[in-house]
């Protein structure tokens, strides 16, 4: 009990790369994380957690599309082990998605912390990085 979050995630500097379009992305990733942990503490209900959860998994398939779009369009080296981790995302919330339909999964805390943490490690990370590759050739705006 100790180690659950009792406030959500804030949006802040220290989240954003310099890329209007993947900020805005990024911030709105991390809104619907913080709405699908309300949806579950307030305990709203399957149907409503089960759209939350499917919003949630459509808006990272769309940005990861989009960052991988960029990628490709700007030849960025680093575009193969980016691609790797987006999928392995994926693949995990296609997973969740297929396993709370079915009754299969609950979406405990550990998990919706596991998930923030997923985000926020790579934005800071392999983002950022992706983040820097563009304004350092003047593509962010
Ligand atoms: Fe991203
Ligand atoms: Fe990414």
């Amino acid at each position: 009990m100790g180690m659950e979050r009792t406030v959500d995630m804030q949006w802040g500097p220290a989240l954003e790369l310099g890329h209007a379009g993947i900020d805005a992305d990024h911030r709105s990733l991390l809104e619907t994380l913080n709405r699908l942990r309300q949806a579950v503490r307030q305990d709203q209900g399957r149907e409503e957690i089960q759209a939350v959860l499917l919003f949630l998994r459509d808006y990272t398939v769309s940005h990861f599309a989009t960052e991988e779009g960029l990628m490709l369009q700007h030849g960025y080296p680093g575009t193969s082990a980016h691609l790797t981790a987006h999928a392995d995302l994926v693949m995990q919330l296609s997973d969740l998605v297929a396993d709370y339909r079915a009754g299969k999964a609950q979406l405990t805390e550990a998990l919706l912390t596991f998930l923030e943490a997923w985000l926020v490690e790579h934005i800071q990370g392999l983002d950022r990085e992706f983040g820097w590759y563009l304004r350092g050739r003047g593509l962010a705006s």
